[in-house]
């Protein structure tokens, strides 16, 4: 009778087990080989966003990473984290970042990062060989960049210390359209709002930006868009602020990949409505 019940024990977990299983470990010699500056670009335009890897306070829309490995997840003090992230009861290592971060739904179903699509294999291992330098996890070398803005004085707004960006980007709407095979163009108009809000003529669309500085890489602007009405309704970019400086108007500017491949045009177009209807 025991025996059967341990079955029938087995056989539930099997099933709801699937989720947050231990990979197997990745080691450290592997991570410590990977390519720290390609690590980098990634977690730039893929992360940072959401996420700062120095240690402080967790000001960003998701928890600040610094000493994650190692870490129980969903405990970092000050963060609202979901009950399937509360709930997960296991230790970050890099094996466990990576299976989440390849499959973001399937492996901790019901958390509530939203990413536009799953990390690619070939930028995974670098992108968490980084992240273990910058956290605090590891301490090989890596190249020495010279840093783009190791002195940046923050006490100043951003109108004063990117004035052609806010200029530019404050009071000018973007156009983002997402190319549809057989269905047509998905179009959004998009206004970057002073307070780190965006709105969009397009109802339910919202978001938040900020600019990422400090550290080798220059200044980017990076900004989160959700409610999109396509597939998966998410965009998340970082992009060079000197990128978005150049006052030029032109519905399609510049080009990027989205969700599986998707295309998406970006531009900007001169002034705003008046009136703006927050989604
Ligand atoms: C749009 C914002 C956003 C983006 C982009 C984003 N995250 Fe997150 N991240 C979050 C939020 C919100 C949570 C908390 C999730 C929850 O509570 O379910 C989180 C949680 C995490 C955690 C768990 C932290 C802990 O202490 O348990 C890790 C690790 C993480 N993210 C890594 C990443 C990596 C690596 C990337 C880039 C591939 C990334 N995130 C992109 C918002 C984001």
């Amino acid at each position: 009778m025991r025996s059967l019940l341990s079955v029938v024990v087995a056989l539930v977990f099997a099933t709801t087990g699937v989720r947050a299983t231990e990979p197997p470990a990745i080691p450290r010699d592997v991570l410590a080989k990977a390519d720290f500056l390609k690590g980098r670009a990634a977690f730039q335009s893929r992360c940072s966003a959401c996420h700062a890897l120095a240690d402080g306070a967790n000001d960003l829309a998701g928890p600040a990473l610094f000493g994650v490995f190692g870490r129980k997840a969903g405990t970092k003090p000050g963060f609202g984290f979901s009950p399937a992230l509360q709930k997960a009861g296991f230790m970050w290592s890099p094996a466990r970042l990576a299976a989440w971060l390849a499959d973001p739904k399937g492996y901790l179903p019901d958390n509530i990062m939203l990413i536009p699509e799953a990390v690619p294999e070939r930028d995974q291992l670098n992108m968490i060989s980084i992240m273990m330098v910058e956290t605090g996890a590891a301490d090989w070398p890596r190249p020495q960049i010279a840093a783009a803005n190791a002195t940046v004085d923050k006490s100043k707004p951003y109108s004063e210390r990117f004035p052609s960006f806010w200029n530019h980007m404050m009071f000018n709407t973007v156009r983002y359209a997402w190319e549809r095979p057989g269905q047509g163009e998905y179009v959004a108009d998009v206004y970057y709002n002073e307070d780190g809000s965006v709105t969009s003529n397009q109802k339910g669309v919202r978001g938040f930006w900020h600019i990422v500085e400090g550290g080798p890489m220059p200044a980017m602007f990076c900004y989160a868009l959700q409610g999109l009405a396509v597939e998966p309704g998410v965009a998340v970019e970082c992009v060079p602020v000197a990128a978005m400086s150049i006052p030029r108007f032109n519905e399609r500017l510049w080009q990027s990949k989205g969700y599986q491949g998707q295309v998406i045009h970006g531009g900007i177009l001169p002034g705003r409505p008046e009136k703006l209807t927050p989604g």
